[in-house]
């Protein structure tokens, strides 16, 4: 009996409205917009406000799924995973919060592998459902990085910002879903980037910090072999070459080593979605946001193979390719104008469990 593949049925994403530019940066830091933008390529990022936590963003990401596709999009989910770096509290998990808003009869935890977490969800997702444990799953990617940036670290205060993405992944026909996924850490460079919970130090001895620290050179060169050793492993996983991907969608940390990626996979400037100049990084949701980009922008059409990837603290990454199907279409997507940047609040959605 073949397995049934899991796909993307329906996606939402939500940045705040505050946004912070590079000219603002250089105003409370020894900085310049001409360093940021040519060392990074990020412009402006979305902030987060005083009281807007990464359960908010997560809210209204979902809100906007719903304004795409309709509360039927929700029904059924039994299972919610919210990958995240910032959760509002260690538990109750972010997850729950989201399961309590919507009132989804599910399952729900928070999953933590930085960056890569939401990549990390879908693939978390794609088990479940494709071994029959759950048959809809509502997988978000929310982050408040803002909140843990040291923001007298000129180094790291200008690389991150806010954001949420959610998707519903459930099973789909072929030759729509998920054609591979492959996720993968390695611990020895935990030194490299790192945020205290209750600990005090890493293994190796390793004082642990209240705020973000990261050793960004370090960060950039695993970046830059890992974007590439898994990508490669993604797509001969899916059973394709680097022709066949329609486009590359990267975590959006920083051009340059987007650009080293898109490079190495021998692709045009046209098959890559960049995001980062209006984002910076926001780690979980960078993704799932690029790829709604990419969809009101009409480059994504069902049929299409997206490679995506992603890099982070562990060290971990991840990579998929995923046919796009014709649910998530840019259809839907033109239907939810202003979902970007601080659109109004929907009224809670209260979605009929299965
Ligand atoms: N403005 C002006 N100058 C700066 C700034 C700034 N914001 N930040 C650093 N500099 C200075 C440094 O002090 C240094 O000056 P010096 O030469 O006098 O000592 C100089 O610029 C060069 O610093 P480098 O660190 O060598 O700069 P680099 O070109 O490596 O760029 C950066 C730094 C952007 C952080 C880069 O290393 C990078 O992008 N690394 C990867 C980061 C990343 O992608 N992280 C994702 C983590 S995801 C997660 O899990 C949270």
């Amino acid at each position: 009996m073949t397995r049934p593949r899991a796909g993307v049925t329906a996606l939402g994403v939500y940045a705040p409205s505050k946004v912070v530019t590079n000219h603002d940066l250089e105003r409370i830091m020894d900085t310049s917009d001409a360093w940021i933008t040519t060392r990074t390529g990020i412009k402006r990022r979305h902030v987060a406000a005083d009281d807007e936590f990464t359960s908010d963003l997560a809210f209204r990401a979902v809100e906007d799924l719903v304004r795409r596709h309709g509360a039927e999009a929700l029904a059924g989910v039994d299972l919610v995973l919210v990958a995240t770096n910032t959760p509002d509290a260690l538990f109750p998990s972010t997850a729950a919060l989201v399961q309590a808003r919507f009132g989804l009869k599910a399952a729900a935890f928070d999953l933590l592998a930085a960056c890569p977490g939401w990549l990390y969800a879908l693939s978390v997702a794609q088990a479940y459902v494709v071994s029959g444990q759950a048959r809809r799953v509502l997988a978000v990617g929310a982050e408040a990085l803002t909140k843990v940036i040291n923001w007298d670290d000129r180094s790291t205060a200008v690389l991150f910002g806010d954001g949420a993405g959610a998707v519903v992944v459930e099973a789909v026909p072929e030759p729509y879903g998920l054609r591979s996924v492959v996720i993968g850490a390695d611990g020895a460079g935990a030194s490299h980037l790192h945020l205290r919970s209750i600990g005090a130090c890493l293994p190796d001895g390793t004082q642990l910090t209240d705020k973000l620290y990261m050793n960004g050179r370090e960060v950039f060169k695993f970046a830059v072999r890992v974007m590439n050793t898994a990508t490669v492993e993604a797509v001969e996983k899916a059973g394709l070459t680097s022709d066949d991907i329609s486009l590359f969608v990267p975590h959006q940390a920083n051009l340059r080593i987007i650009e080293a990626a898109r490079e190495r996979l021998g692709l045009s400037s046209d098959r890559v979605i960049v995001t980062v100049d209006e984002y910076g990084n926001n780690s979980t949701a960078s993704i799932p946001l690029a790829i709604a980009h990419a969809l009101d922008a009409g480059r994504v059409a069902p049929g299409d193979h997206l490679l995506l990837v992603s890099f982070g603290a562990g060290l971990t990454w991840a990579a998929a390719v995923l046919t796009w199907g014709p649910w998530a279409s840019a259809e839907s997507a033109r239907q939810s104008a202003g979902a970007f940047a601080g659109a109004a609040p929907v009224v809670p959605v209260g979605a009929p469990a299965a």
